[in-house]
């Protein structure tokens, strides 16, 4: 039986509370499922690590970089606290990983749940059910650029925005991939229609990056018949999605409008607290939620931890895929179920959703209701 070695890492914020549920939800599955998890951490790092450690290291002493690479996945929580911004080691961060260990693909499920209560007017569970795919390694991302000065002041900032054939290809042929597939959502295709569809949004009148991605996308467009393509100018695309988000399926973009329309969906999931996400590369992948550390509610055990269950779940189906091992996939599909059952009773609710429990509370549902399964 394959065993499985699973790094945890904390973060900021809110990350101190989250992170332990979600640890809880991994180990309750691992019994479930007779799975072989050996858990490495969770070990603290992010913005207040470093500060409090001198800013001398990055990641703490147990983390090395070739433990990120020996591991079959990690996670971690939300990291970056506003007073730190601009003062850590750039190295360090862990949104460099994703180039590291080349994590081309930012799954961000948009999923309303029933039990939560939509933002858009008559929309509710089931009508709203797709996937943000947001290209991970190029773009505005890339971060190749300068500063230009004159007698000490700065006079310019230059940031290169980079697509590659390489990038635009991989990325819109995983958009297929999960349409044919509908992983990670709560049913194949489009809500409205049940095709599978995969939306490419871009701004490729006006950018030359984005008109490859599209180029790239008409490529790639016949070897997927089975699959409705779209193409949507990306600002047009948020309003659409807002006005008939059940039209979507599968939504393909670069790097920037993902990390931009990946926030917006936050929204139209009914609380950024449910948004789970994985960084997925063909070897290696990393789960974190899409939202950020959260100061203004840190410290009080009232942040909603089901992004961050959602997210090792989700890293969980990953690593099934890679290793042919379905425990893994079904140990997804049980925390996705556990998660629908909590919200939809709704006897333990956290603020964000209306509720009162504490974040402890949501996870010991979570698990409760997923041994009771
Ligand atoms: C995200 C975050 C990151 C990003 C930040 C923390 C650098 O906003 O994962 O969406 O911009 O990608
Ligand atoms: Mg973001």
């Amino acid at each position: 039986m394959n065993s499985y070695k699973i790094l945890a890492l904390i973060g900021d914020g809110i990350a101190y509370e989250i992170v332990p549920e979600a640890v809880k939800v991994l180990t309750a599955v691992e019994k479930k499922h007779g799975l072989d998890l050996e858990l490495v951490g969770p070990y603290e790092f992010g913005a207040k690590y470093y500060a409090d450690h001198d800013m001398k290291q990055g990641w703490s002493p147990e983390i090395t970089r070739e433990l990120l690479y020996e591991v079959d996945c990690w996670f971690k929580g939300p990291v970056g606290l506003p007073e730190y911004l601009g003062k850590l080691p750039g190295p360090y961060l862990p949104i460099n990983q994703r180039l590291d260990q080349d994590l081309y693909a930012n799954i961000r499920p948009c999923r309303l749940r029933e039990g939560v209560d939509g933002v858009l007017k008559g929309r509710t569970a089931g009508d709203i059910d797709f996937i943000v795919l947001r290209e991970n390694t190029e773009h505005m991302y890339v971060r190749v650029g300068g500063l230009f000065s004159r007698a000490g002041t700065t006079e310019l900032a230059v940031d290169n925005y980079i697509q590659t054939r390489k990038g635009c290809e991989r990325i819109i042929r995983r958009g297929y991939e999960l349409a044919l597939s509908g992983a990670y959502k709560g049913k194949r295709g489009s809500p409205r229609d049940g095709k599978p569809r995969l939306t490419v949004a871009a701004k490729w009148g006006i950018c030359k990056g984005d008109a490859l991605f599209k180029a790239i996308a008409e490529e790639l467009e016949p070897s997927y018949p089975e699959v409705e393509t779209e193409y949507s100018w990306i600002d047009a695309w948020s309003y659409w999605a807002i006005m008939r988000p059940d039209h979507y399926d599968v939504v393909v973009m670069p790097n920037q409008y993902g990390d931009i329309m990946s926030d917006m969906s936050g929204a139209l999931q009914g609380s950024m607290g449910l948004a789970g996400s994985i960084n997925a590369g063909d070897d290696y992948c990393y789960a974190e939620p899409t939202h950020g550390s959260a100061p203004d509610i840190a410290g009080r055990g009232v942040s909603n931890p089901t992004s961050m269950i959602l997210s090792v779940g989700m890293m969980l189906n990953w690593l099934g895929d890679k290793n042919g091992d379905k425990r893994l996939k079904d140990a997804w599909m049980s925390i996705d179920a556990a998660v629908n059952t909590v919200l939809r009773e709704q006897k333990v609710r956290t603020p964000d959703l209306g509720g009162s429990n504490s974040t402890v509370e949501f996870g010991d549902a979570v698990v409760a209701a997923l041994l009771s399964e």
